[in-house]
């Protein structure tokens, strides 16, 4: 029995994507006339996929008002953005190539080289656009989890875990050692919103330490992700709520 309020288990991944794509709809509308827009950063990966291809649907699109949302990125791989690994190619394809988002309103992080130089400028492009503020306070970030407990590109042990200053972080792969840039743990925790979507039977032992146990002392980033002021939605399949 899964006693966490926040943890909303569907049948199918598939109908986490639809969940996850209403509450896109519905979270945008409110900021919208909360505050003139909506600021999201996305999780890569493939489980977001499917959400942001329903999102980019005649029965979704029609519901965002494009021209007020700008599209952040929770992290990208440093590779071209034309590369199959690049979040942002995903997004790209899933998306942002089927509605009507201004341009300047998609803030890639670009980086196929130099990746602290980039993490610098993606950084400057955050503040910019958050103004002065100790930590920007993202409307949305839609984040994965890996089955090591992993998010956005926050692996276990690494020192992008302990920034406590900058917003944006150049950091690598544990294993692969591919070059990445993350959004800072302290970031995510400002957000207003913070939604996991988290599928399949391979995330069900992590899942469940990262909900049931302290994972702020065990190297799980996920764990970690306790955003004050803000609602934490978990939006898991049964699979992986299998050992909730
Ligand atoms: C990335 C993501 C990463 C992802 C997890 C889960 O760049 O890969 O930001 O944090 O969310 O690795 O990935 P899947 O959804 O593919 O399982």
């Amino acid at each position: 029995m899964n006693p966490n309020p926040n943890v909303l288990v569907f049948d199918t991944s598939e109908q986490v994507a639809q969940a996850a794509a209403e509450r896109f709809v519905d979270y945008s509308s409110v900021s919208i006339r909360e505050h003139g827009l909506f600021s999201v950063a996305l999780a890569g990966g493939s489980t977001p996929r499917r959400a942001y291809e329903l999102l980019g649907t005649d029965e979704f699109k029609s519901r965002v008002d494009w021209s007020l949302v700008h599209l952040f990125f929770g992290d990208e791989r440093m590779v071209t953005p034309d590369s199959p690994e690049s979040n942002y190619g995903m997004v790209n394809d899933a998306l942002i190539s089927r509605v009507a988002l201004p341009p300047q309103n998609v803030h890639r992080i670009k980086g196929e080289t130099a990746p602290e130089k980039n993490a610098e400028l993606y950084e400057a492009e955050l503040r910019s656009f958050f103004g002065t503020t100790d930590w920007p306070r993202f409307d949305l970030i839609l984040l994965g989890m890996g089955d090591d407990g992993h998010t956005a590109s926050l692996f276990p042990g690494s020192d992008a875990l302990k920034e406590e200053a900058s917003w944006a972080v150049a950091t690598r792969h544990p294993h692969s050692g591919q070059a990445r840039i993350t959004l800072s743990l302290p970031v995510i925790n400002h957000a207003a919103r913070v939604m996991f979507l988290v599928t399949g039977k391979k995330k069900a032992a992590t899942l469940a330490r990262v909900l049931h146990s302290d994972a702020a002392n065990e190297e799980l980033p996920a764990g970690k992700i306790k955003p004050e002021q803000a609602i934490l939605e978990w939006l898991v399949d049964r699979s992986a709520a299998s050992e909730l």
